[in-house]
């Protein structure tokens, strides 16, 4: 089935051409459109998002991106128009759920309401260009994913582990007791004096520094909660270790604590992904959602699992942030499990 798929939960507007197939047991996409307009700029000034702003963009850019799809006779292309009803900023949401159901009326098709997480956890089935490792031509329809698998989602509002049975059964190991990893990025960031958003700044910056002598930084921040026996995580303390480091140090080198943060954060997402990949004997460890476009992340998490014998698996970096075609993954997903989604703007949905 083709579905037509809208974003809004934050800032980013985005629209999809998914087309869908292959049932809950293989499912695989095809993106034939995959349009992203980011809000930065317009956020940039304020240090963050700012709810009524993103709303206004929203509806600005909603109808120009659906112009610019460039297909003709809508209707008689698509099977059905998904949108995101949560978790994300309510002004926002409201903004892609009344657009998508006057689109739907319009053209006439079902929708389907979409959780943004999920979006994130099933971003791992969108296509890969490094195509598939496995043996076989079923398991490589889907990459070859295989299950048990541990999922660590990493975004700007989250920070989840999860242990997945199957690709609609899975349980939430544990989550962060305050802030997301995403978040901690962008307020450290903003302690550097760096634009928002943090994450790529600080990336950069770390890049700078692991082209010196000490590629992973110097200054020893604190790994919270990396040796507790539970799967939860908590970054508030990091983030204030930082700022009183900033404070007392106000000479120090920004790529010095950039690395060095990063490396804090990588080593508590890796040590606690990797605890739970081996105590529960996972084929697979996914890693998804905004923070997933990370490369030392992505590098770091892959080698661990791979010294274990385990597959990783990141999306490309298309869908790592918040995109419209991981929403229409989610929403296949959804219809096929016939769990209907309300279809009002719900900002504490989780997994
Ligand atoms: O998934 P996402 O686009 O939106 C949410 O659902 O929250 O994630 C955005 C978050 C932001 O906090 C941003 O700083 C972070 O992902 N991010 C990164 C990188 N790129 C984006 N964090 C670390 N390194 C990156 N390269
Ligand atoms: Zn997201």
């Amino acid at each position: 089935m083709k579905i037509l798929s809208i974003e809004t939960s934050c800032d980013e507007t985005s629209v999809a051409l998914v087309e869908a197939k292959g049932g809950l047991k293989y499912p695989e996409f095809k993106v034939i459109e995959n349009i992203v307009s980011s809000q930065i700029a317009v956020h940039r000034p304020f240090g963050g998002v700012v709810p009524n702003l993103a709303k206004r963009e929203h509806l600005k850019n909603l109808p120009k991106i659906l112009q610019k799809l460039k297909i003709k006779n809508l209707k008689f292309k698509i099977d059905a128009v998904a949108v995101t009803v949560g978790p994300g900023l309510e002004p926002a949401l409201w903004t892609g759920i009344e657009y998508a159901k006057q689109l739907s009326k319009d053209l006439n098709k079902p929708l389907i309401g979409a959780n943004h997480m999920e979006g994130h956890l099933y971003s791992n089935w969108l296509p890969r260009k490094i195509a598939a490792l496995a043996s076989t031509r079923r398991s490589a329809r889907n990459d070859g994913i295989r299950f048990p698998a541990i999922a660590l989602v990493v975004s700007g509002g989250h920070t989840i582990l999860l242990k997945m049975d199957s690709l609609t059964k899975w349980k939430n190991l544990g989550e962060t007791l305050d802030d997301a990893a995403g978040e901690a990025f962008d307020k450290v960031a903003r302690m550097l004096k760096l634009p928002y958003p943090g994450g790529p700044e600080i990336q950069k910056l770390a890049l700078r520094q692991a082209q010196g002598k000490h590629p992973k930084g110097t200054i020893k921040f604190p790994r919270p909660m990396l040796r507790d026996d539970n799967y939860k995580f908590s970054f508030s303390g990091l983030k204030t270790s930082v700022l009183y480091y900033l404070r007392d140090n106000p000479k120090a080198k920004k790529e010095d604590v950039a690395a060095s943060f990063q490396q804090a954060v990588l080593d508590v997402l890796v040590g606690k992904t990797m605890r739970a990949a081996r105590a529960y004997r996972a084929k697979s460890v996914l890693l998804c959602g905004g923070v997933s476009a990370n490369v030392a992340l992505r590098e770091s998490l892959k080698e661990s699992a791979e010294k274990y014998g385990m597959k990783f698996f990141v999306p490309e970096f298309e869908y790592n942030t918040d995109n419209a075609a991981m929403i229409a993954a989610a929403a296949y997903i959804q219809y096929l499990r016939k769990k209907k989604l309300k279809l009002e703007a719900n900002s504490n949905l989780s997994l």
